[in-house]
C-alpha cells in the first residue's frame, strides 16, 4: 500500500467545498477544479469497486458526490473502448475532467453563434486528443462542447465535476451547411448499478 499519497475521495470534496465557497468566477473556479483534480487522481483506491463497472449498453455513470448547495457535482464514468458520448455540451456550467485509469479520445468544439433561438449552433473544432492516465482538461462556455471515447485495450475511468448538477444537456446533429449543428435538449440518466 502507498501511504505516500493520502489525498482521498473527502479531502477533494473538502478542498472543492472550500474553493467554491472563496471563488465568484467562472474562470478561476475552473482552473482550481482542474488542479484538485489533478491531485485526486495521482491515486485511485479511493474509487470503491461498484464505482468502476463498466457496462456494455454504452459508457456507464456513477454519481459520486453533489454539493447540497448545488455549486459542484463529481461523477465517474467508464468507458469501454470504443464506447463513446454524441457531440454534446453542459447546460452553460464549467467542467474538470481527470483520466484515472485507460485512455480517453476528446474532440472538442467552441460554440460560435446561436441561431434560432437556440436549436440552431454555429460549432468549430478546436482538437483532438488523446488524453491518458494522470490528466485533466477543462470545460467553459463557449468552450464546453466535445465528444468523448474510450480508447485502448482496457476500459477507462474519468472522473468529472461540474459547476452544479447536471440535469440536460444539448446534442448537436451536424445540418448540411458546414458548421451549423440541429442542437436537441436531452436529461442526464444515470446507471444505475
Ligand atoms: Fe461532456
Amino acid at each position: 500500500m502507498d501511504h505516500r499519497n493520502k489525498y482521498d475521495f473527502k479531502d477533494f470534496v473538502e478542498d472543492m467545498t472550500d474553493m467554491v465557497e472563496r471563488s465568484q468566477n467562472d474562470k478561476v473556479c475552473v482552473l482550481e477544479a482542474e488542479r484538485l483534480v489533478g491531485k485526486l487522481i495521482q491515486s485511485h483506491s479511493w474509487l470503491p469497486a461498484e464505482k468502476r463497472r463498466p457496462s456494455d449498453g454504452g459508457y456507464s455513470r456513477h454519481p459520486l458526490y453533489c454539493d447540497p448547495k448545488d455549486r459542484f457535482e463529481v461523477i465517474a464514468l467508464v468507458w469501454k473502448p470504443g464506447q463513446r458520448t454524441t457531440l454534446h455540451d453542459h447546460d452553460e456550467t464549467w467542467g474538470a475532467e481527470g483520466v484515472v485509469a485507460g485512455q480517453i479520445k476528446v474532440t472538442n468544439y467552441i460554440r460560435l453563434e446561436e441561431l434560432s433561438g437556440g436549436k440552431i449552433v454555429k460549432l468549430q473544432q478546436t482538437d483532438t486528443i488523446v488524453v491518458n492516465e494522470q490528466n485533466t482538461g477543462t470545460l467553459l462556455p463557449p468552450a464546453d462542447c466535445h465528444i468523448l471515447e474510450g480508447v485502448g485495450d482496457y476500459p477507462a475511468i474519468t472522473i468529472h465535476v461540474y459547476g452544479k448538477q447536471l440535469r440536460k444537456f444539448r446534442e448537436f446533429t451536424p445540418l448540411e451547411e458546414e458548421g451549423l449543428y440541429l442542437a436537441q435538449e436531452k436529461y442526464v440518466e444515470y446507471t444505475a448499478v
